[in-house]
């Protein structure tokens, strides 16, 4: 079995470089899913109050035979929840789906500039007092630009430990990756074969045909090498395994810079713009 590194973010805590996403995972299929990810080895469950299945990984955990403290749990607060005492109530909540009194990480899903007068800085004050009192043991954000990062600096005490934002091949999203690692943000890479459409690409498949691994390996292994946090998400066994298997061969430096090439800038984004984005769920 490969060994996933482990990095260590600004607040020291340790979060296992390779995880696994149970976004548009339905809720009754989540259990088996994550249990079946456990059992490959994933040790970090990348999950959020919006997916609805907050439930179905801790059942997950469980059905591996795992304790709570020996996997890396992430969630994320809800769009509809940013106002201080909805936050507050809404963090109850996740930790009561998820059966435990603490989190490892815990994040505001989208900065939502365009909603609550753009007020997502009360917002991350409520989530500094959670990291206060223990019970998330670090906090970061989602979906934050640059700018959003400039103003929680500007007025705030904590800086977040990651920064959850869309990167793949087709949309490298480097300008908002070199702020993180300036100022010690560090980033996780979502949907990072960009939910397949990346895996047909002509460079990809050359890469994978000279490497003799697959198409989505040669991918994820392009983030882990760049040094980003990845959490693939997937509900076929072959699949969750493969994804795992990273850690015995490398890209070369003009393997990493020919997929880094494939930036196509904002055409290549697949998800909302943070900018305009104010989906709440009803
Ligand atoms: N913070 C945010 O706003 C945000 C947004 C999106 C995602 N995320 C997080 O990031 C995680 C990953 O992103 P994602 O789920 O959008 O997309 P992804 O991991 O890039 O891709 C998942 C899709 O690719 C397929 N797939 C997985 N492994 C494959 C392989 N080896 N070969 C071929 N196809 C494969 C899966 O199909 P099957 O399942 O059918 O096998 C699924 O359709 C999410 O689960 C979530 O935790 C966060």
């Amino acid at each position: 079995m490969s060994t996933v590194p482990l990095i260590e973010l600004r607040d020291g805590a340790l979060i296992p470089q390779l995880g696994f996403g149970v976004f548009q995972i339905p809720p009754e299929e989540t259990a088996e899913a994550v249990k079946t990810a456990l059992h490959v080895g994933y040790r970090h469950i990348d999950t959020a109050e919006m997916y609805q299945n907050e439930r179905g990984v801790r059942q997950g955990i469980r059905d591996a035979g795992l304790d709570r403290a020996e996997v890396y749990i992430t969630s994320k607060l809800n769009n509809g929840f940013h106002a201080p005492d909805d936050a507050r109530r809404a963090f109850d909540d996740t930790l009561k789906a998820l059966a435990t009194d603490y989190i490892d990480l815990f994040l505001i899903h989208w900065p939502l500039p365009t909603l609550y007068d753009g007020d997502f800085v009360s917002t991350w004050q409520t989530l500094e007092e959670f990291k206060i009192t223990g019970r998330a043991r670090s906090i970061g954000v989602s979906n934050f630009q640059i700018e959003h990062l400039q103003r929680l600096a500007q007025v705030t005490d904590t800086t977040p430990a990651v920064n959850q934002i869309e990167v793949h091949p087709y949309f490298t999203n480097d300008t908002v990756r070199a702020y993180g690692a300036d100022h010690g943000i560090a980033t996780e890479a979502w949907s990072p074969i960009a939910q397949g459409i990346v895996l047909g690409d002509p460079v990809v498949q050359r890469i994978a045909e000279a490497t003799g691994r697959t198409p989505a390996q040669v991918v994820l292994r392009w983030h882990i090498q760049r040094g980003d946090i990845v959490f693939p998400k997937s509900v076929t066994p072959q699949r969750v395994r493969e994804n795992f298997a990273l850690f015995d061969f490398e890209l070369t430096d003009s393997d990493i810079s020919a997929l880094t090439t494939l930036d196509k800038g904002e055409a290549g984004r697949t998800g909302p713009n943070p900018d305009q984005f104010d989906y709440i769920p009803r």
